[in-house]
Formats: structure tokens, sequence, C-alpha cells
């Protein structure tokens, strides 16, 4: 069941917190799990590449599975599901999918597909690059994600915290992709604690260093 939410976006950014105690026995169905991730996959990426993947991870064996690979923490299994945000090393492979349809559709000349394309390959031959893009763009769908959970009156927790290597292994995760985070997301049990924020002063410099 797909639901419009109306809620004041600042009100939803100032309320999100890293949120480590759930309500186990919530369950999130996936039609919302899939509504989540869509909206997060509205987040921008370089090329409109799209450098991400989303292992969802909903069943109850399988969070008993990473929560030693999570180092035990506790909203691995009590949040309604984790979702492993992966970024896509290979993401230049998206190009063809994404402006062959885009040229198919007569919204992008030909020309221009191949122009793309061509920075794209250049760019994609620096391992680096691949890497730094999967990250850069795969955090901003992460991010989007968190803030439609808690638009949807949702908590979430990043973390950072778990072994990536085991993750990887364990979940089947093809060498294409880079785990990024895992993302817990329910229905909070305990608020999340306020954290302190450097202020505006100390966190802008105008114009240049
Ligand atoms: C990349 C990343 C990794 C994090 N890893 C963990 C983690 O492993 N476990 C945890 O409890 N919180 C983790 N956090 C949550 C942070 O501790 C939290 O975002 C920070 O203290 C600010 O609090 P807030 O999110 O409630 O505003 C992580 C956050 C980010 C962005």
């Amino acid at each position: 069941m797909s639901t419009t939410t109306s809620v004041d976006f600042m009100q939803v950014v100032t309320d999100r917190r890293s949120v480590k105690q759930y309500d186990p026995s919530f369950k999130i169905s996936k039609e919302e799990l899939v509504e989540l991730i869509e909206t997060a996959t509205k987040a921008p990426s370089a090329w409109n590449l799209q450098h991400w993947k989303f292992v969802v991870i909903d069943e109850q064996a399988q969070k008993e599975k990473l929560l030693p690979i999570a180092y035990g923490q506790q909203q691995v299994v009590q949040a309604s599901a984790v979702i492993a945000v992966l970024g896509d090393l290979e993401a230049n492979k998206n190009a063809e999918p994404i402006f062959g349809g885009a040229v198919k559709a007569g919204q992008l000349p030909q020309e221009v597909k191949d122009a793309l394309v061509g920075q794209i390959e250049g760019a994609y031959k620096s391992p680096q690059v691949a890497r730094d893009s999967a990250i850069l763009n795969g955090s901003l769908a992460a991010m989007q994600l968190m803030l439609a959970a808690k638009a949807k009156g949702y908590d979430t927790c990043p973390m950072g915290g778990y072994n990536a290597v085991q993750f990887a292994e364990q979940f089947n995760v093809p060498s294409r992709y880079i785990p990024l985070m895992l993302i817990s997301v329910g229905k909070a049990a305990q608020e999340g604690r306020p954290s302190p924020r450097f202020t505006a002063d100390e966190t802008i410099v105008w114009n240049q260093f």
C-alpha cells in the first residue's frame, strides 16, 4: 500500500536522531520498505548513474546472522529491518540502460549520450574515481532514506560499526559493490539522545579559507 505523507521537512530533519532501541514486535511492510527505497533513489547522482544498491534484511534469521558482524549492536535484531546501502564500483555500466532509454524516448540526442558515455568511461579508468563516486553518491541515497523513514514516522540508525568484509562474504555481495553502511529502520522504543552540533560560526567559512 502506498501512502502519501505530508510533513514539515525542517521538522523531519530536526527530529531525526540515531535510534538504537526499537520495538521488536513492530514490522514495517515490504511495500513500505520499497516505498522508502524509491524515495531514497530520488537522490541526485553524478551523471545520474545511481551508484547504489540496497540489501534489505527483514528476516529475523538474517538479522541474527548480521548481529555478530555488526559487533553485537542490538538495533540490528530489534529493528524491523536493516538496510545495507552498497555503492556501485562499476556505475559506468549504468550509463547504457539509463541514457539508452532516454535516447529511445527522444529525451536525449544520440550525440549527447555518446559524449556523456565518453566522459564517464574516461573517468572510470581510475579505480579511485570509481570508489570515491560509489561512496559519495551512495551516501546521498542513504541520507535520503533516513529522512524518508523519519517522515513516515519511523526511526533509523546509520552504522559504520560492522565488519564490511565479513558482511560481503556472508551476504554474497558481488565484488562490483562496496558496503557503505547499515541502516536500521523501525519503530523507536526509546528516543535517540540529543547530540550536539558545532555552531554555524564554527562550521562555515564564507567564500574562502
Ligand atoms: C557513517 C556513520 C556511521 C555510524 N556508525 C554508527 C554505529 O556503528 N553505531 C551507532 O550506534 N551509531 C552510529 N552512527 C550514528 C552516529 O553516532 C550519530 O549519527 C551521531 O552521534 C549524531 O547523532 P544523531 O544521528 O542522533 O544526530 C553512525 C553515523 C554515521 C553517519
